[in-house]
């Protein structure tokens, strides 16, 4: 393996520089060349490539985005796009890829390793939805910035008495809304996977209420139902008499400084990457089990469906009664 190329694709996480950083070290330090592959497939199949070196990777391990810029790809999807991707890396001399991102992004490096490119895939996103990995480089850090809005949101609903909506990101996946909402002691949280009853919503605020309580949280999972957060907002306050309040944390939650959590799964994914490159792996995946960085079978991993943390879910609604 002489030469590596590394892309970011879907949408951004913070920690992804941290993983670039350690591909792009992992490999020089191995005597590889180390190609960056901007804006994802799309930069990928219109030869937006260059070298990189030490120095490219400097100063980036404690900054959110990508460095590497990203993007979501229809053209990549078609066969012609994949056709151009693949006589791109040709073209520079392309002879081993590692792709960070989420579901997609690994689906596009499933399809390059069937086209003959060894490519190995690094889990990228704030949504932690991946079902063969534990943990997603990004959802530490996205959780903490949701945290850290709790606490203010909740600082005014107590001023006020209210009730607050928080919405969080997450596509399908309650992981943000969940772990956020545990660590913010949300009174309740409606994510996709248990669906919403908002009866019980109701009746937990005004058993609140009734004991006193001054605020409460209601977390929102961005994947539940059709109903917009400000319409539940509307029945809530109907239903209970409390006055409720809506926030949508929306893209703020992709950004910011990794966490320390990250950017170390974030290193460790990089650098083994690499590893499985240099000894001639053609598809695989990384990603965390038990606490261990483990590697996949792209198509195997892509398999196995994402389970919800029910416990967990049930273990917030006994600390929230
Ligand atoms: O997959 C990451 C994610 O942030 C989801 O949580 C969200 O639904 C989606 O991307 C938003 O995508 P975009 O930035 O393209 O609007």
């Amino acid at each position: 393996m002489k030469k590596i190329g590394i892309l970011t694709s879907g949408g951004d996480a913070p920690g992804m520089n941290a993983a670039i950083r350690a591909v792009v070290r992992t490999g020089i330090y191995n005597k590889a060349e180390v190609m960056g592959i901007k804006e994802g497939y799309k930069g990928l199949i219109n030869g937006y490539i260059e070298e990189m070196n030490l120095s490219s990777v400097a100063d980036i391990i404690h900054k959110g985005g990508t460095i590497l810029r990203t993007a979501r790809s229809d053209e990549f999807k078609t066969e012609d796009g994949k056709k151009k991707a693949l006589d791109m890396l040709k073209k520079f001399k392309i002879d081993g890829l590692v792709v960070i991102g989420g579901d997609g992004s690994l689906k596009g490096a499933q399809s390059l390793s069937d086209l003959g490119i060894p490519t190995i895939g690094i889990p990228g996103t704030i949504d932690n939805d991946l079902g063969y990995t534990e943990y997603t480089i990004g959802f530490d850090t996205a959780i903490n910035t949701v945290l850290d809005a709790i606490s203010k949101i909740r600082d005014t609903s107590t001023s006020h008495g209210r009730a607050n909506i928080i919405e969080v990101m997450g596509r399908n996946c309650g992981d943000i809304a969940l772990h956020a909402g545990l660590a913010g002691g949300a009174e309740s949280i409606i994510v996709p996977e248990e669906g919403l009853n908002i009866e019980n919503v109701c009746k937990k605020l005004i058993q609140g209420k009734n004991r006193g309580k001054l605020h409460s949280i209601i977390m929102l999972a961005e994947g539940v139902g059709k109903r917009s957060p400000y319409e539940l907002g509307n029945d809530i306050e109907k239903n209970t008499g409390i006055e409720t309040r809506v926030t949508i944390l929306g893209h703020l939650q992709r950004g910011g400084s990794p966490t320390a959590m990250d950017r170390i799964i974030a290193s460790k994914m990089g650098a083994k990457a690499v590893g499985l490159l240099l000894r001639g792996a053609k598809s695989r995946t990384v990603g965390i089990r038990e606490n261990k960085v483990i590697d996949m079978d792209i198509d195997e991993a892509l398999c196995i469906e994402k389970v919800f943390d029910h416990a967990t879910y049930n273990l917030t609604k006994i600390l929230s009664i």
